[in-house]
C-alpha cells in the first residue's frame, strides 16, 4: 500500500523520528521513498546516518517531494509550517498531522486547500513499537486515506479510529497516560525502597509488574476487574493494599486526571488556534 507513495516528514523530532523508524521496520517503504525535515541542519546528520532517508531544513521541498506529509512538529509551529507549504500543498496530498489541538478543518482553512487530512493522537510509547494512537478523518479524506495512516501508525504500535471530537478525551487519556504510569512506577519503587528493597531492584520490580499486567490485560481480554479479582486472595495482602488505594480515591484521581487533561486539551487547543503568532 505504501511502497508507491513518497512519504514526506516534517518536524522530524522524537515523534517523527519514532515514525520513521516503524515504517522501515516494518518495511513498509523504503529510505529513498521518505523525505524529512528539521529546524536545525545539525540535526538531520543523525537521521541520514540512522535512515538513509533523504533529508533537508527545507518544508517546501518535503511538500513537494511527497504524496504523504506528516506534519510533525509542535503545536506552536504548526502555523510557521503551514505557511511554508501552503503554495506547494494541493488536494492530491494526503497530510496526517500529529500535533496536539490543530483541527482538521483549520489546516484545510489554513492551507485553502481542500487535501485530505488525518489528525492522529500518538504517546511516546511509539519510540518502542509499543504506542497507542486514535486517528480521526478530516472532512475531505475517505476510509482509503484512514486505512493509510492506519497502517503507518500500527508499525508503531495499536491504532483506534474515533471520531474527531473525541481526540481531546484521547489526549487525556493514552496521550497523557505515560505521565500518570510513570507516576505510578515512581510511586511503587518508593514503596519498595521504603520496605528496604534496593532502588535499582525495586525500580526494575515496579516497571516490569505494570508491564506484566498490561500484557495480561491486553492478551487475556480479561476485565481489569476479573484479573485483579484474581490476584486478592481472602485476608491477603492485595486486598489490604486495595482497600487502602480504595480509601485515598485512586480510582476517583484517575477518572479526574483523564478528564482534566481533556478539559485542558481543549483550552491550548482554542489558544493554539487563535493565537496569530
Ligand atoms: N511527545 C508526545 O507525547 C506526543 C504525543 C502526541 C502527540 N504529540 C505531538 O507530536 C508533535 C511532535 O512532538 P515531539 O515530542 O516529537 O516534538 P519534538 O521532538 O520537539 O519534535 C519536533 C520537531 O519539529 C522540528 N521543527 C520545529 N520547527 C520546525 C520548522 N519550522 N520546520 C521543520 N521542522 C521544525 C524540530 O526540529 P529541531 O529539533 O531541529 O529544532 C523538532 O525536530 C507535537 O505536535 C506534539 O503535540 C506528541
Amino acid at each position: 500500500m505504501l511502497h508507491d507513495k513518497t512519504i514526506g516528514v516534517i518536524g522530524a523530532g522524537h515523534i517523527g523520528n519514532a515514525v520513521i523508524g516503524g515504517l522501515l521496520r516494518a518495511k513498509l517503504t523504503s529510505p529513498k521513498n521518505i523525505f524529512a525535515s528539521r529546524k536545525n541542519s545539525e540535526n538531520l546528520e543523525e537521521l541520514t546516518k540512522t535512515f538513509g532517508v533523504h533529508v533537508t531544513t527545507d518544508n517546501k521541498k518535503v511538500a513537494r517531494s511527497s504524496q504523504i506529509l506528516i506534519l510533525a512538529v509542535k503545536p506552536m509551529n504548526a502555523k510557521e509550517v503551514l505557511n511554508d507549504i501552503k503554495e506547494v500543498v494541493s488536494p492530491s496530498h494526503l497530510i496526517i498531522s500529529v500535533m496536539a489541538g490543530i483541527r482538521t478543518s483549520f489546516i484545510n482553512s489554513f492551507l485553502e486547500v481542500s487535501c485530505p487530512v488525518i489528525r492522529s493522537m500518538p504517546n511516546t510509547p511509539v519510540l518502542v513499537d509499543a504506542g497507542a494512537t486514535a486517528i480521526s478523518k478530516g472532512n475531505f479524506a475517505n476510509d482509503e486515506h484512514l486505512k493509510i495512516a492506519h497502517t503507518i501508525f500500527k508499525s508503531v504500535g495499536t491504532v483506534e479510529v474515533v471520531p474527531e471530537s473525541l481526540l481531546d478525551a484521547v489526549t487525556g487519556l493514552s496521550g497523557s497516560g505515560p505521565a500518570y504510569i510513570y507516576m505510578v512506577i515512581e510511586a511503587m519503587t518508593d514503596g519498595g525502597v521504603k520496605m528496604g528493597i534496593p532502588r535499582q531492584i525495586a525500580f526494575r520490580l515496579a516497571a516490569q509488574t505494570v508491564f506484566g499486567a498490561s500484557k495480561l490485560v491486553i492478551e487475556t481480554g480479561k476485565h481489569p476487574a476479573i484479573l485483579k479479582d484474581e490476584v486478592t486472595t481472602p485476608g491477603g495482602t492485595a486486598i489490604a493494599a486495595v482497600h487502602e488505594l480504595e480509601t485515598h480515591g485512586l480510582r476517583t484521581m484517575l477518572i479526574n486526571a483523564v478528564s482534566t487533561a481533556t478539559v485542558r486539551s481543549k483550552e491550548l487547543s482554542k489558544i493554539i488556534e487563535e493565537n496569530d503568532n
